[in-house]
């Protein structure tokens, strides 16, 4: 997306993978999948969790929030109508949400595994 809005938390362009091509050509894939039903990501790359695609990333609130802002101000430069730029918005923010709750529960879990482990423990003295 090529709006980069202000965020409380980290630049979520930061989190990507230094391909920015690459990652394009593959949210544009799976995009058209999601919209208009045919497989260009499915059949280049087979089935896709979308959860599962970020669950190494460290996603919260307000990453999920500036994402969905770069996705509102990059539909704003579309010849769309309020009506489908709204309807993708809220559809969209479905999986943001799933996505936010995963890549936590991950990181909760990793939490306790350290604990467990107690290679997380803080030193003291
Ligand atoms: C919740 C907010 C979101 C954030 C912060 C986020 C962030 C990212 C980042 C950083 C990457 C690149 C990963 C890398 O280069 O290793 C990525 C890839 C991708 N994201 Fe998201 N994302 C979000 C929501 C979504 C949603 C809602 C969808 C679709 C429903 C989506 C679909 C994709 C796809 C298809 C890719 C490309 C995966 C690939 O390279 O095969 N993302 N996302």
């Amino acid at each position: 997306m090529p709006a980069r809005p202000a965020s409380r938390g980290r630049d979520i362009h930061e989190m990507r993978s230094e391909d920015m091509d690459g990652a394009r050509d593959n949210l544009a894939r799976f995009l058209c999948e999601w919209l208009v039903g045919s497989k260009p990501y499915q059949k280049k790359y087979g089935p896709i969790s979308i959860p599962g695609i970020h669950q190494h990333l460290d996603i919260g609130v307000s990453e999920r929030f500036a994402w969905l802002k770069c996705l509102c101000l990059a539909l704003e430069e579309q010849p769309y109508s309020n009506d489908f730029r709204d309807c993708l918005v809220q559809q969209l923010a479905i999986p943001a949400e799933r996505i936010r709750m995963v890549c936590q529960s991950a990181i909760q879990k990793m939490i306790k595994r350290t604990r467990k482990t107690g290679s997380g423990a803080s030193r003291t003295g």
